[in-house]
């Protein structure tokens, strides 16, 4: 895997409402720049419920030993249909249910609007049960994969649109607004506060090479994001920790990993320890400590935490990466989570002991862009 890259963007405002249109839209020959998307999604294969309301004239199975299911690397067996496992990352359950193919539309934008509505002719997904949906917010309707295999919507999108292969996901902190994940080249435009040179920061994707998706998929790397985090500064200061459960063994533990399916940064308890302690020390000389909301560890009286700009006045926490001038910092503005109205807490949570995963950025991250390949 040669030059692929990720980069990550410091501020992200979510002004931004856009929807997803399910009626068709004509596209003739306008090819779009970029494509958004609201609300959350998650790495795994894109699932529809197919049980219920769902009538499309559009709809196609895909069959056995067609080009779809190979690039899908389906589960052996086929019996008419190809079959995937499509899961609900939430509560951890998956199913199997049949690859599919249909149109959908969305909405493109040209960098400063939202623009017109294209359609994605054959865009593959896999069809599941109603009952995957449960946990979700309601309404949802199904999952987004958003990983780096050939049948994650980044790589559908792009190769529907020869669009540049990266995408960018800036989630909301706010249940009030939605956030927005944006395929192809990033409309700078519609965030007006970001110097683009100045806040860009770069850091390649690595591949681990263990996938986690069960025994059918043996051999095969995990389709997940993974950065090299080296080491973890708070205010400024390196925080001891073994270094060994940040880099990948042979197989497929430790490493960071970037998800959207916990609302917060997970982190192995050794690990969680180390930064929590050195976190604590940096506030708790000035700001005592109230009772822990789980599944945080460290929480604080809001009324004693001022507020800059970049969100409550706390010790900044940077993943040192490929080296000591490329860090990724988390400010208060991403780190700190209000639990109720007055209790505001390190949104940092322990993943417990031998975690397949040592750290899992999770949707408190500051906004990022993905380029992949
Ligand atoms: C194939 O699918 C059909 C219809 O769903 C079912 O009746 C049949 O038993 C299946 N065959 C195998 C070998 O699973
Ligand atoms: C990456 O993060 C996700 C989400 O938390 C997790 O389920 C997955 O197992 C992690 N690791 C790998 C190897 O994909
Ligand atoms: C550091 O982590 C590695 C990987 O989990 C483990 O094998 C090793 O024993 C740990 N070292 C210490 C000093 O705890």
């Amino acid at each position: 895997m040669a030059s692929s890259s990720f980069h990550c963007l410091l501020f992200c405002s979510s002004l931004f409402h856009f929807f997803v249109v399910p009626s068709l839209a004509k596209t003739a020959s306008f090819r779009p720049k970029a494509l958004v998307l609201p609300s959350i999604l998650v790495v795994g294969t894109f699932g529809v419920d197919c049980e219920k309301d769902y009538i499309s004239s559009t709809y196609k199975p895909a069959r056995c030993n067609s080009a779809q299911c190979s690039l899908s690397n389906s589960q052996p067996g086929c019996n008419n249909t190809c079959a995937l496992s499509p899961g609900n990352t939430i509560t951890r359950t998956s199913t199997s249910g049949d690859l599919g193919q249909d149109t959908v539309s969305l909405q493109s934008t040209d960098g400063s609007n939202p623009g017109r509505l294209v359609s994605v002719p054959n865009l593959l997904f896999t069809c599941g049960p109603t009952f995957l949906l449960e946990g979700l917010a309601s309404g949802v309707k199904g999952m987004a994969g958003l990983g780096r295999d050939k049948i994650g919507l980044p790589s559908q999108f792009a190769s529907a649109f020869s669009l540049p292969r990266k995408f960018a996901i800036c989630l909301s902190s706010s249940s009030k607004s939605s956030g927005v994940v944006i395929f192809g080249d990033m409309p700078y435009t519609l965030f007006p506060n970001i110097k683009v040179s100045k806040s860009l920061t770069f850091t390649p994707l690595i591949i681990n090479p263990v996938s986690t998706a069960g025994a059918y998929f043996q051999g095969e790397p995990s389709v997940g994001y993974f950065i090299n985090v080296k080491s973890i500064k708070v205010y400024g200061k390196v925080v001891a920790l073994n270094t060994s459960l940040l880099a990948i063994d042979n197989e497929g533990y430790g490493g960071t990993n970037i998800s959207t399916v916990n609302p917060y940064t997970v982190l192995e308890t050794s690990i969680y320890n180390a930064v929590v302690n050195a976190f604590v020390k940096e506030v708790a000389y000035k700001t005592p400590r109230v009772k822990a909301v789980a599944p945080f560890g460290t929480c604080f009286s809001s009324k004693n935490i001022g507020v800059t700009r970049v969100g409550h006045s706390v010790p900044s926490i940077d993943l040192v990466l490929q080296s000591e001038s490329v860090y990724w910092t988390m400010f208060g503005a991403n780190s700190m989570v209000y639990v109720s109205n007055d209790v505001l807490c390190l949104g940092f949570a322990d993943g417990g002991e031998r975690p397949r995963t040592s750290i899992v950025i999770g949707g408190n991250l500051p906004g990022i862009m993905i380029v992949y390949q």
